[in-house]
């Protein structure tokens, strides 16, 4: 089933629209300092660490829609992945207790929380305008995971296999736009987005082997999420 998933969700990803560049950016400073997956992002966001002199790379040239689509890329995927994290917070508040799947949601939202902590380095480190609307993102998914943990653990399920598939796609469009610049920051920024695609793509996975498709009236809960998180990554591109 995980298997058979993939083709479907990367054709799925070539449909999905690309975010488009606004006019910010020009303030955005995309410089020499290079990023990882966890400890320096992570390092940074606390200031622990500076990266040091020994691995600076020379700076970052880009044209002005590259450097547009980066900070719109930086600015969605940190909105995303705190929206993830309300969306656990909130199904979790219901089922934490649930003996099945409460290690499941636990885990996922563990891998959430290293996604955003992450994602808030690379804003800071690379001074990109965060999402205006956190508190908007944040209610929307307690919202949206307490309300669907409230239908029964099938339907929370479907929630977190309707939000992956989306949050998958859209980490797949991004890799193909990070395969067209050549620099080595924008490497270990690639490295990030493919790693937590991939713990994405696990978390969906995880949501049909526990009977997300099970869930009542399945499809119409499944399309309104996925039409809502389209909206979200959209709005947070821009806002
Ligand atoms: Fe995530
Ligand atoms: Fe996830």
């Amino acid at each position: 089933m995980a298997t058979a998933l993939r083709p479907t969700l990367v054709r799925a990803t070539r449909r999905a629209a690309v975010t488009r560049p606004s006019a910010f950016i020009n303030s955005i400073s995309l410089t020499s300092q290079p990023f990882s997956t966890s400890a320096h992002a992570a390092q940074a966001n606390e200031g622990t660490t500076p990266p040091s002199s020994s691995e600076s790379h020379p700076p970052l040239r880009l044209s002005k829609e590259q450097r547009e689509m980066l900070e719109e890329m930086i600015r969605v995927d940190q909105a995303g992945e705190l929206g993830a994290n309300w969306i656990y917070r909130g199904q979790y508040a219901v089922l934490g207790s649930d003996k099945k799947v409460g290690p499941l949601l636990q885990h996922m939202w563990d891998q959430e929380k290293h996604h955003l902590k992450v994602f808030d380095g690379i804003v800071s480190q690379y001074r990109v305008r965060p999402t205006a609307l956190r508190p908007i993102w944040e209610m929307a998914g307690f919202a949206l995971g307490a309300g669907t943990a409230l239908m029964g653990k099938e339907a929370a399920m479907a929630c977190t296999e309707a939000v992956e598939t989306v949050i998958g796609g859209h980490y797949n469009d991004q890799l193909r736009e990070l395969l067209k610049i050549d620099h080595p920051d924008i490497a270990e920024l690639r490295k990030v987005v493919k790693q937590f695609r991939d713990e994405e793509l696990e978390h969906l996975e995880t949501a049909i082997e526990h009977d997300a498709q099970k869930a009542p009236q399945h499809e119409l809960l499944s399309n309104a999420i996925k039409q809502g998180c389209k909206a979200a990554i959209w709005i947070s591109s821009k806002v």
